[in-house]
């Protein structure tokens, strides 16, 4: 047997005087899923502008190339995707390796599930501990012949396409890979399918749906679409991510002596909680120059050094803010008073489980944190500390502790710089570059 040892890469970062920069920030992972995902089930060719160079979404890229789509990278970093139509994805030769990405294995089960062939999904051994029952028990119901590890709680899954039926489904988590996972089988099943969710989750598969021409239907408490509708390739910019914005966003707030102009990022409401969050702790977060591309509300956001107060964060607003959490925390680590995270279990199943993740960061950097099931309490204090802390494989993690270390009073050393490569390729010299 083959075996190799990975070895990490740490780095170390220290505090910085202030920030003031204009940014552009990588474009948004979830809308680069789909635009590959629906590009490749359009007819026609799509251009796809903005597209983010990161391993998630070359994940995406390289599992629809092995099911036969043409798919050319030009030099400018823009991509083509020769659509196949509907029903033109071939049956890939060998498994397909959904890597780091969430999105790809759970949007890939809906619409693998539908198809004329045998597929299996797996990923890496992060995305091989995470949830898949969420996807496999509705595809199941709408008569997908779907198998895997654990009574089909675990990947590697192994898909044998059939014939779907269209259900009305009511999903326990407000999951927007779980909702178009369901959408995605809707377009292979006869009829019309639905996806109600107890909070509204991102809504990029059906804006981008829309933009394809298929007619989806988004209602208070989630959507419906009819089967067998075609897409057809359209052109999509994608915006900057809102995700990785959020650490410039809090960076910018919690140094003092910043102001930072980041351009050109997604402000989709399904997306946007931690502009409302963050306003909320009395953070100086503007939006100017707000515009719509392919769909998606843009704008630039201005953010200002501020003296941040604690809030109570629950309920709806925590799928509007899900992947900003690990990050809110540590602006919360900087603001007066104590913040209290509620209703954020689904914390606990992404790339790691996030809330043990920040509070061990911010135990390491002194800050007080209790945690619960579902969130966490952190109390505020005037200067953190230094330390060697784990980023646990997860992308988000690591740069959250990065941006606690522009304000600790010593270094702070990330155990793995490379996992941020999923998100957000260009990270550590943008967090240097922005400084005074
Ligand atoms: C995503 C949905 C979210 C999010 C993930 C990307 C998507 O997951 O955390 O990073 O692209 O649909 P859930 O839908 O499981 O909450």
């Amino acid at each position: 047997m083959k075996g190799y040892i990975v070895k990490l890469q740490p780095v170390s970062i220290c505090a910085a005087s202030g920030l003031r920069a204009e940014i552009t920030v990588p474009g948004d992972k979830s809308i680069s899923h789909r635009s590959i995902m629906f590009g490749s089930l359009a007819k026609g060719q799509t251009l796809i502008k903005g597209f983010l160079h990161g391993e998630d979404n070359f994940s995406t890229l390289n599992a629809f190339r092995a099911m036969g789509v043409a798919i050319d990278q030009l030099d400018d970093g823009n991509l083509i995707v020769d659509g196949r139509g509907l029903h033109g994805l071939c049956e890939p030769e060998d498994v397909l390796d959904c890597g780091n990405s969430g999105t790809t294995i759970r949007l890939m089960s809906g619409l693998l599930a539908g198809q004329d062939f045998f597929s299996v999904l797996t990923g890496d051994q992060y995305l091989r501990k995470r949830p898949m029952g969420r996807v496999l028990t509705p595809l199941k119901q709408m008569g997908a012949m779907m198998q895997g590890r654990c009574g089909g709680e675990y990947a590697p899954l192994a898909i044998t396409g059939q014939p779907l039926r269209a259900i009305d489904y009511t999903s326990p988590v407000a999951s927007a890979q779980v909702k178009s996972a369901i959408l995605l089988a809707g377009l292979y099943a006869d009829g019309t399918t639905t996806v109600y969710e107890p909070h509204l989750s991102r809504d990029h598969s059906e804006r981008m749906l829309r933009h394809f021409g298929v007619e989806v239907n988004s209602f208070a408490g989630g959507a419906s679409i009819n089967g067998g509708q075609e897409l057809i390739a359209r052109d999509v910019v994608v915006p900057g991510d809102i995700s990785s914005a959020a650490f410039f966003m809090v960076a910018a707030l919690i140094v003092p002596n910043s102001e930072l102009l980041i351009c050109n990022v997604g402000i989709n409401p399904s997306r946007a909680g931690i502009i409302d969050i963050l306003q909320a702790m009395n953070g100086s977060v503007e939006l100017v120059n707000e515009r719509v591309m392919a769909g998606e509300p843009v704008a630039d956001i201005l953010v200002k050094s501020s003296e941040l107060k604690g809030i109570e964060i629950d309920g709806a607003l925590v799928p509007r803010a899900i992947d900003e959490l690990p990050v809110i925390s540590v602006a919360a680590a900087c603001a007066e008073g104590t913040t209290v995270i509620r209703d954020a279990r689904e914390l606990r199943v992404k790339e790691t489980d996030r809330i043990a993740a920040m509070a061990d960061v911010l135990q390491i950097l002194g800050v007080e944190v209790v945690t619960a099931d579902d969130g966490m309490s952190i109390v505020g204090r005037e200067h953190l500390g230094g330390g060697q802390v784990k980023s646990c494989g997860d992308h988000r993690i690591a740069m959250s502790s990065a941006v606690a270390a522009l304000v600790a009073g010593e270094e702070v050393t990330i155990d793995d710089s490379q996992c941020t490569a999923i998100s957000f390729p260009n990270f550590w010299n943008m967090i240097e570059q922005i400084r005074i």
